[in-house]
């Protein structure tokens, strides 16, 4: 059984970025070929054990907690044309032993406001932030269940990093320290969407955290910051004074999927993988004659 049971899905942010198509449909649910991107990462916090899923979520996030709601007239339809498979792969969006809970962000005041939100629901436990919109794969472990382990390990907070290139250091949190084991490094500076010039280093924060219930003090402590909202970052940053955190180079392929090109990247190369689509894909590809 995991140590970490809950895992926190911050799913308010407006989606800007996608409008037309983020209008009325919540940027999360946009599908990399038939799956919606939150339902990724949902099933990332699954295959790490985590059995309680909890969704921070703005006025027009509906169609998530529909999403992960039982569809009635649905599954009775289905069942009914004796289309078991179909019936199945609706069933199994939320599996047995799952709960959800959803919790509303009355303002949109910020990551760390949303993790701040969902106090009552994880308690005083260790719990994983997973942010949708990056999305991870990688077959043989997820992420969440690789930095679990390292939980497991160090007792402390862990936040899921990769390199990128010093003109991206304005759209991360970046963290630096020293090396203590392979893939593993203690934060000493982190900060939030730095300049390249004042960047401590390339290591960039992705969507993935294992964070100790002690952030929760330090959110309620922590004011506007970048952007005018309500930093996690900020709030690590405080909390690395009292206890370690580590920054964890996770194995797999991050795309960005909050940026066009990572949502068409991830689309592509899913779609390359996909069961019954790869065939027919790959030669509709090769006669593009890019
Ligand atoms: C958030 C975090 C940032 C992190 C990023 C990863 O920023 O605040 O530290 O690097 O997610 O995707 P956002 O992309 O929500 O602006």
């Amino acid at each position: 059984m995991s140590s970490v049971k809950t895992a926190v899905f911050p799913v308010a942010g407006l989606g800007t970025r996608f409008l037309p198509a983020t209008k009325s449909v919540a940027k999360e649910m946009l599908s990399i070929v038939d799956k919606p991107l939150i339902q990724y990462g949902s099933e990332e916090a699954e295959e790490a054990g985590i059995s309680k899923l909890v969704f921070i979520v703005g006025r027009t996030k509906n169609s998530i907690i529909d999403h992960f709601d039982k569809a009635y007239e649905l599954e009775t339809e289905l069942a009914m044309r004796g289309k078991e498979d179909m019936l199945k792969i609706v069933q199994d969006v939320v599996p047995e032993g799952v709960d959800c809970v959803f919790i509303r962000q009355p303002e949109a005041l910020g990551l760390g406001h949303a993790v701040m939100l969902a106090q009552a629901a994880v308690g005083n436990e260790p719990f994983a932030v997973i942010l949708p919109d990056d999305l991870i794969y990688n077959a043989e472990k997820g992420c969440i269940r690789q930095m679990i382990e390292v939980y497991e390990k160090h007792h402390a907070s862990v936040i899921g990093t990769q390199t990128v290139s010093m003109e991206e250091t304005h759209m991360y949190g970046m963290v630096a320290g020293p090396q203590i084991e392979e893939r593993l490094a203690q934060v000493e500076e982190i900060v939030e969407k730095p300049s390249p010039e004042q960047a401590p280093s390339d290591q960039a924060i992705v969507g993935r955290y294992i964070l100790t219930p002690a952030i929760f003090d330090k959110l309620k402590q922590t004011e506007r910051g970048a952007g005018g909202e309500i930093q996690l970052t900020d709030a690590l940053a405080e909390l690395r004074n009292e206890e370690p955190i580590y920054a964890y180079s996770f194995e797999g392929k991050r795309y960005d999927c909050g940026s066009k090109i990572g949502y068409l990247q991830a689309t592509v190369e899913f779609a390359l993988q996909h069961n019954e689509l790869a065939e027919d894909f790959k030669e509709y590809l090769k006669q593009l004659e890019l």
